[in-house]
């Protein structure tokens, strides 16, 4: 018995480790919680790759908003089709542009050269992105993109300073300002600071949240949360497109040894018997 339960337990601890592995994500550069509490911290993005309606929001909004800069040329349009339960002539008819084919690797028609003149960097391929920066990095710094006069596109990102993409997604977010708020002060013991004489909450002014002026855009700010976050589960789909079918399958495999290993311990058993 002591075998089996060695063998039930390098299981557990294999299986542990495998998802400690997949953690990680670098840090957000100025993002300021919507509390003000935490800065540099990422907001954290529930990514799902079982739940095709997400996904399928987020490649309409790949498609129209992102694939003019980004290419995602490690994968074929066919392929992502079929992952996502797109009808192939649905995808067809309202996904692609030019005259790509379902079978062609997803590019873009757009020079890196120019690219690189127009925004001071080229775009980069983002097939992988999630899997470098992590799906928390990836859904932030969607999220963080504020007008800054200085810069030569008129706008600036929180997560990743002084970035050379526009904010492609003006349109739906709204006008995103950094702003200034009065926020309780609080104390080195974690508690609020009170006036000791009036016992009224004592604040102070903390600048660089966020804040999109109210009506500028197509969602409100919890739909375009929610939007990113469609848009960040795709990429992160985009990284590991065989994930769903490869835990399927490790579901089944270990199932399948570990009946194997009770049965090989019950025949064990019936041998042991014959030899006394
Ligand atoms: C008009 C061109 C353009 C469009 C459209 C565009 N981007 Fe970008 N994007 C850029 C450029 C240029 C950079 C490189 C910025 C830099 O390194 O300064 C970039 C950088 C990024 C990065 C950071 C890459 C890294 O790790 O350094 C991410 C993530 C990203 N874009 C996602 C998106 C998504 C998602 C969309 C669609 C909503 C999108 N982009 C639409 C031009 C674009």
């Amino acid at each position: 018995m002591r075998n089996i339960s060695l063998i039930i337990g390098i299981f557990a601890v294999s299986l542990i480790a495998s998802n400690m592995s997949a953690a990680g994500g670098a840090a957000c550069g100025n993002y300021l919680s919507e509390d003000g509490l935490t800065k540099g911290e990422c907001d954290k993005a529930y990514v799902d790759a079982t739940d095709k309606s997400s996904l399928q929001r987020g490649a309409q909004i790949y498609m129209n908003y992102c694939l003019g800069c980004h290419s995602l040329k490690y994968a074929r349009y066919k392929k992502v089709s079929e992952d996502l339960e797109i009808p192939l002539d649905m995808f067809e008819d309202n996904l692609i542009f030019g005259d790509q084919k379902m079978g062609d690797l997803i590019q873009v028609g757009m020079d890196p050269k120019e690219a690189k003149e127009w925004f001071g960097n080229t775009p980069p391929d983002l097939t992988l992105e999630a899997g470098l920066r992590g799906p928390d990095w990836v859904y932030t710094y969607l999220k963080s993109f504020y007008i800054d006069e200085s810069r030569p596109l008129g706008v600036n990102n929180k997560v990743y300073e002084n970035v050379g993409m526009p904010h492609v997604l003006v349109d739906l977010q709204g006008t995103p300002q950094s702003v200034c708020r009065q926020v309780p002060f609080v104390a080195d013991n974690g508690g609020i600071r009170q006036d000791p004489l009036t016992g009224e909450r004592l604040t102070q002014e903390q600048c660089g949240f966020l804040e999109v002026e109210a009506g500028t855009g197509e969602l409100n700010p919890e739909e375009f949360d929610e939007a990113m976050l469609d848009l960040t589960n795709f990429l992160a789909y985009m990284t590991d497109p065989m994930k769903t079918e490869r835990e399927s399958i490790g579901t089944y495999t270990l199932l399948y040894l570990f009946i194997f290993t009770m049965l090989s311990y019950l025949l064990y058993r019936e041998f042991k018997k014959d030899l006394h």
